[in-house]
């Protein structure tokens, strides 16, 4: 069956501080958002990207994208489409854009450095059989959970705890199925949750974190500048 990479952009992204929507925010040269998709078609198990991007900047980004493809791997579709005033609303119009999809995977573009071979062992496991895959990475640090006046309520047992990544795989009946819920969500695996369905999780990558601050930031060029990591 197809895979289609949903790719929600469509956010304004306002905690790096850049005056473009984060997706855009170049690393070492290349936008996060190229860097993303590059990733993602790189895996070889990927037949369609989409990408939902604010409705101003379909074009360019379209245009963007054209460029920045035209070596890598031509035969693999890109659709840019425009999101919707909420990360689920986003979700939902790239579904839209994907009406043959077999799998779904959803992925951050801030995660622009995700190692393909994550995106591959993703896919693995759902052609394995599970229909909802997350990458996760054991925490380092104990994590509690707190009050509004800053109060512990709780200690999680760690080794029963996993910080999720994405690319997150779905089955795209099931994804349809948790997007038809129609709650906000920040995780659409959290979704898939909601319905009583098992959600499988991976090992994730280091390499897979979100770029969300300056420090992030840092850390992504740094670690682009340098081949050996
Ligand atoms: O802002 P936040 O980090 O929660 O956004 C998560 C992802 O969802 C970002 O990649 C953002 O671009 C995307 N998003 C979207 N449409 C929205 C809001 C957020 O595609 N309306």
């Amino acid at each position: 069956g197809r895979v289609v990479a949903l790719v929600p952009a469509a956010g304004q992204g306002v905690r790096l501080g850049a005056s473009m929507p984060k997706a855009f925010v170049p690393v070492g040269g290349s936008p996060m958002l190229t860097l993303a998709v590059d990733g993602l078609i790189a895996s070889g198990v990927v037949d369609h990207v989409v990408i939902m991007v604010p409705a101003e900047l379909v074009s360019t980004t379209a245009a963007l994208l054209d460029r920045a493809q035209s070596s890598a791997a031509p035969e693999i579709p890109v659709t840019v489409v425009a999101g919707g005033s909420e990360r689920t609303d986003s979700v939902r119009a790239g579904l839209a854009a994907a009406p043959d999809a077999a799998l779904v995977l959803v992925h951050d573009a801030a995660r622009a450095l995700t190692p393909p071979a994550l995106v591959a062992q993703v896919v693995a496991a759902l052609r394995a059989g599970h229909r909802a895959v997350v990458p996760g990475l054991p925490v380092a640090d104990t994590i509690k959970s707190v009050d509004a006046s800053g109060v512990v309520t709780g200690t999680p047992d760690r080794a029963a705890l996993r910080a999720i990544q994405t690319p997150q795989g779905f089955d795209a009946e099931l994804l349809r199925a948790a997007y038809a819920l129609d709650v906000p969500a920040t995780d659409d695996a959290g979704l898939v949750e909601l319905l009583g369905a098992q959600v499988h999780v991976v090992p994730g990558d280091p390499r897979a974190f979100k770029i969300t601050t300056p420090l992030d930031l840092h850390l992504a060029t740094s670690l682009l500048a340098d081949d050996r990591v």
